[in-house]
């Protein structure tokens, strides 16, 4: 089957994001809506959106727009048309007749709906067009989540099932579940059971919600939405509207009957219009006092608002075993939340899906959660769950497990794909060493490091790992949402705190050695990122041998945000790429203009596509749609060497103070148009004087050593002064940057 044109119906939130991301793997697409205006403004939206839904504003070249009236001829040469219109069954009934009177044989049909089960949806199409027609259900944001369950009977032409898994896989980098004709199918089935259990127990047990977010987060290995948050981000309504088609769809015996009941709150907060995010507020929300904005939360037993109240469990791990044996109130409520999970999804093996991995799965790809029920029951071990838990009547699942008294019963991840991903092939690797910071393992004939910090910011221990494991081609890349977020702060600034400049200044050269060491290693290093890499997660990009790149990344030399300027070599590197353009080459000058610019508004790119231009990647470095791809391309990389270049020693000819004078005059500007104060001043002076060379001239020629030097002194002038150690407080408190 080749797709090579699709039609979307409906341009709301799914059908935008399903269009643009179409359109990110260059498939002609054309979004219909009742009229041409509204697709339009999706089109705006898309252009709009934040985060990005397109790798870059260029790829909307793929996307038409128009009417379901005058436009709808688009359907007959279509080979694959998706509806996503609102979820009223009489609604998406009217238009499959439509679709089915028009389109070309062959052509493949599929609902977006959460909802509505395949048999209701296709009931009243004829037997042979049943086997063309399917539910592909796509998570929000399309780019960015990763999980797509196709759901289909045993109506369906099979073959064409799995061809559109393939198409999805390959092309549009998803993650693809084949699911059966069931309620919520996998991913909300059980994400939105374990968000009623979450907030149910929350309130039966008289936790606040900003308890219940700090443990149903990120010490579940769950986002730090929590549930309370999360409902505020998808919307409250919208939650209401789901829970009663699972009322409606599920067995009065099932489980989920008794947490989806109506929660008085939140019928009062959808009729006052607090909807969540998109309206007042909901369980948190941002009221503006004096001109302050404060984020106050919703007190359950006065039903009154107050500042939010930071709940700190002193966890820096997910330890989910320590969380559930702690004899407080958050670990109790750990184990009541984390085992009703754990007995919920084993009871719907086999029910739902005979591959209980692929729950797991699910979760992971559709929730952003770090590991499934079933990876959760694992790390807890079954022994200690069995002891704390007496019934499983009816759980053949658990059963089975407890007769075959089993010490470990899972097997491997990524079930769904026949793609060798890290998480598979973890099982089989040697693990060569491990500290608290990242992991070696051995595959084959090769190395993989694999960050564990929170956002695996980089400490001793990280940088001692990649130190470590060059005695082999070493591949760096991580099953977490981050690359890195850069090199861990908090170190740095629980040396400040004692006053001890010069454990700040080791620890920068340290870092610096490292990505020295990665760059000029008897081994080639390639970098595999997703997520975030920036600051010294982008400084390990840039002295790698070779980037394989996820398309969802975040790049950017973001340290003069925290009153900082790059010292891991990342001014060095960035620099070196702009001398060598054409435009470097004829002008000394061009190279330490553009990078001052770059680093100097800390520029991020989330995409490779942005990337690029800016130099953060090379040109050729490869750039794949799917993450689980990402370690076989590195992998194939490292078995064709010769496409890995040997890496370029850097050898600048700078101009010293008169392209100094250059960024300091664009700085005054900023300066007295207010765009920046004393303390950016200072910052902009710094990153100029690396930049420019420090005290040279062009017919002096400057080393990595001496920019390596460059950059550390001008780290350390700046880390010492208050305004950026007070910078660097307030993000690593908040996670935003402090304005002025
Ligand atoms: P939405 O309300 O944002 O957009 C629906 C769009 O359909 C609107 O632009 C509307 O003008 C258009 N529309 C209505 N009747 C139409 C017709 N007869 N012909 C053409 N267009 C028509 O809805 P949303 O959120 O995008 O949901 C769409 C589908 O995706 C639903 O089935 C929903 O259950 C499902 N879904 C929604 C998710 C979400 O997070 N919003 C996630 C996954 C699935």
């Amino acid at each position: 089957m080749n797709i090579s044109k699709v039609v979307v119906i409906g341009s709301g939130t799914m059908g935008s994001g399903i269009a643009a991301h179409l359109c990110n793997a260059n498939i002609p697409v054309v979004l219909l809506d009742l009229k041409t205006e509204i697709a339009d403004k999706a089109k705006e939206k898309i252009l709009k959106s934040r985060p990005p839904l397109l790798f870059s504003k260029d790829k909307i070249v793929s996307l038409k727009t128009g009417n379901i009236d005058d436009d709808f001829d688009n359907v007959s040469d279509a080979d694959w048309i998706i509806e996503a219109v609102v979820e009223r069954i009489d609604i998406k009934h009217n238009i499959y007749k439509k679709i089915f009177e028009k389109r070309k044989k062959g052509s493949i049909i599929s609902s977006n709906t959460s909802t509505i089960p395949l048999k209701i949806l296709s009931e009243k199409l004829k037997h042979e067009d049943k086997k063309d027609f399917c539910i592909t259900h796509f998570f929000n944001p399309v780019r960015y989540m990763g999980l797509l369950e196709i759901v289909r009977d045993n109506l369906n032409d099979q073959n064409k099932i799995e061809s559109l898994k393939n198409f999805c896989e390959k092309k549009l980098g998803k993650g693809v579940i084949i699911c059966g004709d069931t309620p919520g199918f996998l991913g909300n089935r059980i994400g939105v059971y374990a968000m009623q259990v979450a907030m149910t127990k929350a309130i039966e047990m008289n936790l606040s919600i900003e308890e219940a977010d700090a443990v149903f987060g990120r010490p579940m290995g769950i986002p730090k939405t929590g549930v309370f948050a999360l409902y505020d981000l998808i919307g409250i309504d919208l939650m209401q509207d789901v829970l009663i088609s699972f009322k409606k769809e599920l067995s009065k015996e099932d489980k989920f009957q008794k947490v989806a009941s109506d929660l008085p709150i939140i019928g009062k907060l959808v009729n006052t219009g607090y909807t969540g995010r998109k309206g007042k507020g909901g369980f948190y929300r941002m009221n503006k006092t004096n001109e302050k904005k404060v984020l106050e939360a919703l007190d359950l037993n006065k039903n009154e608002y107050f500042p939010v109240k930071k709940i700190d469990l002193q966890i820096d791990k997910i330890d989910l075993l320590k969380l559930i044996s702690r004899k407080d109130k958050y670990g109790e409520y750990a184990w009541a939340v984390i085992s009703e999970i754990i007995l919920y999804s084993s009871s719907l093996v086999p029910q739902i899906t005979n591959e209980y991995n692929d729950i797991d799965e699910a979760l992971r790809l559709g929730f952003n959660w770090s590991m499934g029920p079933f990876e959760m029951l694992d790390s807890i071990g079954l022994d200690i769950f069995f002891k704390r838990i007496d019934n499983i009547k009816g759980n053949k699942f658990l059963n089975d497990l407890k007769d075959k008294k089993l010490k470990n019963f899972y097997d491997q991840r990524q079930k769904y794909t026949e793609i060798d991903t890290l998480g598979k092939i973890k099982k089989s690797v040697i693990k060569l060493d491990k500290n608290d910071s990242a992991e070696i393992y051995r595959f084959k004939d090769f190395n993989i490091v694999e960050f564990k910090t929170k956002a695996n910011a980089l400490d001793y221990d990280s940088m001692d790992a990649l130190k470590n494991a060059t005695d082999k081609p070493l591949i760096i890349i991580n099953e977490s949402m981050q690359f890195s977020a850069g090199v861990n702060l908090n170190y740095v600034m629980d040396f400040i705190k004692n006053n001890d400049l010069r454990s700040v200044e080791k620890f920068i050269k340290h870092f610096q050695e490292t990505c020295k060491h990665l760059k000029y290693s008897n081994n080639p290093v390639i970098s595999a990122p997703s997520g975030l890499a920036l600051g010294g997660g982008e400084e390990v990009l840039l002295q790698s041998n070779y980037v394989v790149t996820h398309t969802n990344i975040v790049m950017g030399l973001v340290e003069t945000i925290v009153g900082l300027v790059p010292a891991g070599g990342g001014c060095k590197e960035l620099l070196w790429r702009w001398t060598q353009t054409k435009e470097g080459k004829n002008n000394p000058d061009y190279a330490p203009i553009q990078v001052f610019n770059i680093i100097g508004y800390a520029k991020t790119a989330s995409s490779p596509q942005e990337a690029k231009p800016l130099l953060f990647l090379d040109q050729n470095h490869d750039v794949i749609i799917n993450r689980n791809e990402l370690l076989p391309a590195a992998r194939s990389l490292l078995e064709n060497k010769e496409n890995i270049p040997s890496p370029q020693e850097c050898k600048f000819r700078l101009s010293g103070e008169n392209v100094r004078k250059k960024m300091h005059k664009l700085l005054e500007e900023l300066y007295n148009d207010k765009k920046i104060l004393d303390h950016g001043m200072e910052v902009g002076k710094e990153l100029a004087y690396v930049l420019s060379g420090g005290d040279t001239n062009l017919n002096k020629e400057i080393s990595e050593d001496q920019m390596y030097k460059l950059e550390l002194d001008s780290f350390m002038k700046l880390i010492e002064t208050n305004k950026t150690q007070d910078r660097i407080l307030y993000t690593l408190k908040t996670g935003k940057p402090l304005i002025n």
